[in-house]
């Protein structure tokens, strides 16, 4: 097959950790015969000090034409500035809004190996393997914002805003993914105070009900969540949510496997190029020192390769190099405890070397 992967790599770390996820494709090109062509584009902070745009044309272009676009992480300190006209975040929202990517899967798994990792007891997140879908390009993060004076400085607003269509579509690729996995569907909402959460509860229930009758379906209050999440993780199949509830909730559950570094994500929309990514930041305090992990972005083009290629093969493949590794016993610094830690490169020389094999 020949696809053309757009490469984002983006700020801080994203150039390192991109650069190793590039030489696990290229090995797995040359391995089962296909034919990657994988363009570079810019986004992010990087794009604003070249073009002023943290999403440039050029780039959005290319992505549109892609056959799957792979991120690293975009924004720092640099860009930092709350008065300034623009941030590199801008960029991603825009591009997720763009290519229709409203829903965001984040797989959440326990790995045996790293199970003294997490800082939470091992008997607790022993056997965690949780799909979020978050959903992406709707709520808080696009409703109407702004500013206005008010007697004691300013006051300033952001509208949570779903519509009927926006919830049914995510719930389906949530429910869909719960049929192929343990029939298992928790939707977490504010219903108890929001109106927007009410309607997504409303829409929910409905979706489940009339197509979706064979799976097991709960609601869970978004406080609630976050206290189960650490209490009781193995309870949990496929959780579905709105976009902030979302992303706190991922960050809080990457605790789970232990660091942010393993865990990739991918956000999909009804049709065109999906976009994959880390769920982890652009980790400014250690950029450009090879400290980073980069196996969640190598995991992220597993899932890239699965999900946009239909390669499951070569997905498997992926998974199974890094689990081999992690098996070996190989650490980077945010995985190695007290123990002795490797570098991005020599992590991805390990899985490159084990896919060879
Ligand atoms: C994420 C990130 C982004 C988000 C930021 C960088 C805009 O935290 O992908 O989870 O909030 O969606
Ligand atoms: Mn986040």
């Amino acid at each position: 097959m020949n696809a053309t992967i757009v490469l984002l790599p983006g700020d801080g770390i994203g150039p390192e950790i991109v650069a190793q996820a590039k030489r696990v494709l290229e090995v797995i090109a040359g391995r089962f015969g296909h034919t990657f062509t994988m363009p570079q584009h810019a986004i992010g902070g990087n794009a604003i000090d070249s073009c002023g745009d943290p999403l440039p044309e050029e780039t959005l272009n290319a992505c549109r034409n892609a056959t799957a676009v792979l991120l690293g992480a975009v924004g720092g300190p640099k860009w930092d500035d709350p008065k300034a006209k623009t941030r590199p975040e801008a960029g991603l929202l825009r591009i997720r809004k763009e290519l229709g990517l409203f829903a965001n899967l984040r797989p959440t798994k326990t790995w045996d190996e790293l199970l003294d990792a997490s800082p939470l007891k091992r008997e607790i997140i022993a056997g965690t393997d949780i799909l979020f879908v978050r959903e992406l390009t709707g709520g808080i993060y696009f409703g109407e914002s702004g500013r206005r004076p008010h007697p004691s400085g300013e006051e300033a607003w952001n509208v949570m805003i779903y519509s009927t269509g926006e919830i049914e579509r995510v719930v389906r690729v949530a429910a869909d993914a719960a049929r192929k996995r343990r029939g298992k569907l928790t939707m977490v909402d504010k219903a108890n105070v929001l109106e927007a959460s009410r309607l997504w509860r409303q829409v929910a229930e409905r979706v489940v009900r009339e197509e979706y009758p064979d799976l097991e379906y709960n609601v869970v209050l978004v406080d609630s969540m976050a206290m189960h999440l650490i209490s009781k993780p193995r309870e949990f199949d496929v959780v579905v949510t709105e976009n902030l509830f979302g992303d706190i909730l991922t960050d809080e559950a990457s605790m789970l496997p232990g660091s942010l570094g393993l865990l990739p994500s991918a956000s999909i929309g009804s049709s065109g190029p999906g976009l994959f990514e880390p769920i982890h930041g652009s980790a400014p305090d250690i950029a450009g020192k090879n400290l980073a992990n980069p196996l969640a972005t190598i995991l992220a083009a597993a899932m890239m390769l699965r999900y946009s290629m239909s390669m499951n093969t070569e997905a498997d493949a992926i998974e199974d190099a890094v689990s081999r590794v992690l098996k070996a016993g190989h650490r980077t610094k945010d995985i190695a405890g007290n123990g002795p830690s490797i570098s991005t490169t020599e992590m991805g020389d390990l899985v490159v070397e084990m896919l060879r094999q």
